[in-house]
């Protein structure tokens, strides 16, 4: 048996086992098993994105919504059935839109390659191509990761942070997914694209804060009065405002600009500034070129698509990315 002896055997095969049950992300995990799944997602971003650039924001979102719950295995895709409420059907889901743009690059792909390709892959990659159409920050997806089987609503309201959660809180949430202070500052900074509701997302703060019919004192009040001439009534839930009003459409460090006037649309976005981390991350960042931003958002984005990823013979590979197959 020579030196190593049997219990070296014995572990060596397990590691070997864990390895390929468990395999690991790559850069082109697809090149010889469907060379054009990349392109494929790609070209139809780069077709379809400049018509409706508003979706960026939400495909962005979507992805974040999708790694913060059960790691990035396109849970957020399935549908509910008769005997489960599935992530999309959770209180959180609020926007969640371009399931269907999902679907169509899936079926895109399966046309050529059926049963290869993950959703949780293609959802991440659309998120990226969709940001960089709209001129915002490259990041690299590597890929691999398989479905999932599981979507509980439960899990998204548990898992998701909340707009009213401060920074201890956010920082706890983040953490609970391997995300530090630095990666929470630099991705809320997907914030500086996109539109939110009033109701629930952010009209408490501006009359009903603390239950006392009250504002949120960390909100400029000249702001408080423009969003108010808005949401006119606590319980809006249709009328919607941009979160980066001005520039909603572009990638850029605006953003970070108007929560240092105390113009964060929402408690979560004003949280940033109240912890002296968070502050001076802000400060380094408006400090910069935007380069520096697109560098960091890029890094944190890759953390990010790393979330409890399920490989090699874990999860599935859903043939449609609403059931599981
Ligand atoms: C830090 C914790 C976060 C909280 C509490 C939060 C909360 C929210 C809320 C409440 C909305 C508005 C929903 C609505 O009213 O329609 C929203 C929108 C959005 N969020 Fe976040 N978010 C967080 C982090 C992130 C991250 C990490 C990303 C991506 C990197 C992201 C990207 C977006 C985008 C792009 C939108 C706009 C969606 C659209 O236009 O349809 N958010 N977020
Ligand atoms: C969000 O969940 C509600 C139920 O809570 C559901 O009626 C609605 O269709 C869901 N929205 C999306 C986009 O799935
Ligand atoms: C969904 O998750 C919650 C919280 O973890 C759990 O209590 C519940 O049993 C789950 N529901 C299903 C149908 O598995
Ligand atoms: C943040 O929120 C948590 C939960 O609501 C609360 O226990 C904590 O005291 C808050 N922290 C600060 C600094 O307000
Ligand atoms: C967060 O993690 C990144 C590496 O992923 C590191 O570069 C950065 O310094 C960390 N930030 C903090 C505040 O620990
Ligand atoms: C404010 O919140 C309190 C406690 O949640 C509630 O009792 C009261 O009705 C609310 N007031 C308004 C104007 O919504
Ligand atoms: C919006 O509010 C109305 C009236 O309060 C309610 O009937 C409706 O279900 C709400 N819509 C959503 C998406 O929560
Ligand atoms: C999933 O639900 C959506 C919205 O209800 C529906 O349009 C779609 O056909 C469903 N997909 C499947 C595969 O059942």
């Amino acid at each position: 048996m020579g030196k190593i002896g049997y219990v070296g055997v014995i572990f060596l095969g397990v590691l070997a086992f864990l390895g390929s049950v468990q395999g690991q992300l790559k850069f082109g995990f697809y090149d010889q098993t469907c060379p054009n799944a990349e392109k494929i997602v790609q070209d139809y971003v780069k077709k379809h994105i400049p018509n409706a650039p508003s979706l960026a924001a939400a495909l962005l979102r979507m992805h974040f919504h999708d790694c913060f719950v059960r790691g990035c295995d396109a849970s957020v895709l399935l549908n509910s059935s008769s005997t489960n409420t599935a992530e999309k059907d959770s209180p959180p889901n609020l926007t969640l839109r371009g399931f269907g743009f999902i679907e169509t690059v899936k079926s895109l792909i399966e046309a050529q390659c059926p049963g290869v390709v993950s959703c949780a892959d293609i959802l991440s990659l659309v998120a990226r191509d969709s940001v960089v159409t709209i001129g915002g920050p490259f990041w690299r997806v590597p890929t691999g990761r398989r479905d999932g089987t599981v979507s509980n609503s439960t899990e998204a309201l548990l898992n998701l942070p909340s707009p009213f959660f401060n920074f201890s809180t956010l920082q706890a949430s983040f953490a609970s997914k391997g995300l530090n202070v630095s990666d929470l500052v630099l991705l809320s900074g997907g914030h500086t694209i996109g539109i939110a509701h009033c109701n629930p997302s952010f009209a408490t703060r501006l009359y009903n804060f603390t239950g006392r019919g009250d504002m949120d004192p960390s909100l400029d009040s000249e702001y408080a009065e423009v969003l108010k001439r808005k949401c006119k009534v606590p319980t809006d839930n249709t009328t919607i405002f941009e979160m980066d009003p001005g520039s909603f459409r572009t990638f850029d460090l605006s953003y970070y600009r108007l929560l240092l006037k105390r113009r964060g649309l929402f408690k979560s976005d004003a949280a940033l500034t109240s912890d002296s981390a968070g502050r001076s991350i802000i400060n380094e960042l408006l400090n910069a070129p935007v380069s520096k931003f697109f560098d960091e958002f890029a890094m944190s984005m890759e953390k990010m698509g790393r979330i409890e990823v399920k490989t090699g013979a874990y999860g599935e590979i859903r043939r449609q990315c609403a059931v599981v197959s």
